[in-house]
C-alpha cells in the first residue's frame, strides 16, 4: 500500500530535512528491544530494533548483552545460537563470542581471525524493558521522567501500536497548542517554556489558567483549582515523557492530587511504519494500600491516555507533514524540529549508497591474511 509520502509528489513535494521525518536515518538514542521478562538467564533472542537486526542474550549472571545479529563467519542468525556462561555460541560452526563481540573460540582452529568480531551495543534495563543504544560509548541512561528523578517508580506497559507516519511527527502532539482547542476542546491560553538542557534533550512546559465559561470548565476549576500545567521531555527524538496534572490542587487548596506520568518509546520499523510503546509510571509506594493506590493511578493514567489518543489518532494515519506554513503559535513545533535536526545519525542508519555495489569476494588463503 502506498503511504502518504508517495502521493502528490509533483504538486506537494515532500520536504527533506537533515534528520526530522527521515525513515533512512536513525539518531543515536535508546530503543526498546523487548520486555525484560521475555529474556531469562542463559536465553538468547534475535530482535529487530529500528530496522537493525540484533541478537540479545542474558548470561548466567543475569547481565544482558547486545551484538549485531549475523555471525561474522557465514552470517547465520545468532538468535538460534546458545548462551554459555556470559558468551554466545553460533549454532552453525560453533564460533563463540563474548559480550564485546570478540570471537573467543573457533572449534576447528586455534588462531582467531582479526575480522572475527561483531559490533556490540550498550544495554540498559528500565521500566521492564531491555533498551539498546547504537553507540557503545553512550554515557547517559534511558530518559527518566524529570518529576521522578531520584525516586523508584512502578510502571504499567501499554499496548504497543503502529503509526504510518514517522514518530518525529506523532511526537509533536503534546506540544501543538492549536490542536488542544480544536481537537480536544481545551480552550486555554497557555504560557510556554522551552528548555534545551543538552543537545539530546528538549523540554516544553505549558501553563494556563482554567477557563470557566462552560459547565465542564467550571467543574474542572472547582475540583483542581485555577491553574493547569503539563510538561513534555524528549530524548534523542525517540523517547518522550509526559507529565500531566502538574501544579493542581483539590478544590484549589489541597496539594494532594497526584501528577500522572507516561513515557513513550518510539522506533522505525520500516519506511511507512513506526512503533510506539507507551509506559505508564508512578512513584513507587510501600505497603498494601500504597501499592493498591499506585496500581489505581497507573490504570487511571492508561485510561486517560486512551481517551486523548482516541480523539486524534486518525490524524497520524494520513498526514503529509510540512513545515513551510508554521505560525508564530507553532513555535514549540519549529523549535522541536530544529532540535531533531541537530541530532546525530547512528550506525543503524541506511547508507546512502545502500547495496549499489557488492564487495568483491575472495577466499582467505593464508594464516597471514587471517
Ligand atoms: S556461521 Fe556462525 S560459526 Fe559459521
Ligand atoms: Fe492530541
Amino acid at each position: 500500500m502506498r503511504t502518504s509520502d508517495e502521493f502528490n509528489l509533483q504538486t506537494q513535494p515532500r520536504e527533506t530535512h537533515r534528520i526530522f521525518n527521515r525513515w533512512d536515518l536513525i539518531p543515536d538514542g535508546w530503543y526498546i528491544a523487548l520486555e525484560s521478562s521475555r529474556l531469562k538467564k542463559e536465553q538468547v533472542r534475535s530482535v529487530q530494533i529500528a530496522g537493525q537486526h540484533l541478537v540479545v542474550f542474558r548470561g548466567k549472571s543475569g547481565l544482558v548483552s547486545a551484538l549485531d545479529g549475523f555471525c561474522p563467519h557465514m552470517g547465520v542468525d545468532l538468535g538460534i545460537g546458545k548462551v554459555e556462561g556470559e558468551q554466545l555460541r553460533c549454532f552453525f560452526h560453533h564460533w563463540k563470542f563474548d559480550r564485546n563481540g570478540d570471537c573467543t573460540a573457533i572449534p576447528c582452529q586455534e588462531k582467531i581471525p582479526s575480522r572475527a568480531k561483531l559490533k556490540h551495543y550498550r544495554v540498559r534495563e528500565a521500566y521492564g524493558f531491555i533498551w539498546v543504544h547504537p553507540n557503545e560509548k553512550a554515557i547517559d541512561g534511558v530518559l527518566e521522567v524529570p518529576e521522578l528523578v531520584g525516586e523508584k517508580s512502578s510502571w504499567l506497559h501499554g499496548k504497543s501500536y503502529h503509526r504510518s507516519c514517522h514518530h518525529h511527527i506523532t511526537m509533536i502532539n503534546g506540544i501543538d497548542p492549536q490542536h488542544l482547542s480544536t481537537v480536544h476542546g481545551i480552550h486555554m491560553d497557555m504560557d510556554l517554556e522551552i528548555k534545551e538542557p543538552s543537545s539530546n534533550l528538549f523540554q516544553v512546559t505549558l501553563r494556563g489558567k482554567i477557563p470557566s465559561k462552560r459547565l465542564i470548565e467550571k467543574l474542572t476549576k472547582f475540583f483542581v483549582g485555577d491553574n493547569y500545567c503539563y510538561s513534555m521531555t524528549y530524548a534523542d527524538g525517540c523517547v518522550a515523557s509526559l507529565s500531566v496534572l502538574k501544579e493542581v490542587a483539590l478544590f484549589g487548596k489541597f496539594k494532594i492530587l497526584p501528577e500522572l506520568h507516561m513515557i513513550f518509546g518510539y522506533q522505525t520499523v520500516s519506511p511507512g511504519k513506526t512503533l510506539v510503546q507507551p509506559i505508564y509510571l508512578t512513584r513507587k509506594r510501600k505497603g498494601f494500600w500504597g501499592k493498591l493506590y499506585g496500581r489505581f493511578l497507573l490504570t487511571f493514567t492508561k485510561m486517560a491516555f486512551s481517551v486523548l489518543q482516541g480523539e486524534d489518532g486518525e490524524v497520524y494515519e494520513n498526514i503529509r507533514f510540512q513545515t513551510n506554513n508554521l505560525l508564530k503559535m507553532d513555535r514549540p513545533i519549529s523549535r522541536y524540529i530544529n532540535y531533531i535536526n541537530q541530532l546525530r545519525p547512528s550506525a543503524w542508519s541506511q547508507p546512502a549508497e545502500v547495496m549499489k555495489k557488492g564487495p568483491a569476494v575472495s577466499e582467505i588463503t593464508s594464516e597471514q591474511k587471517l
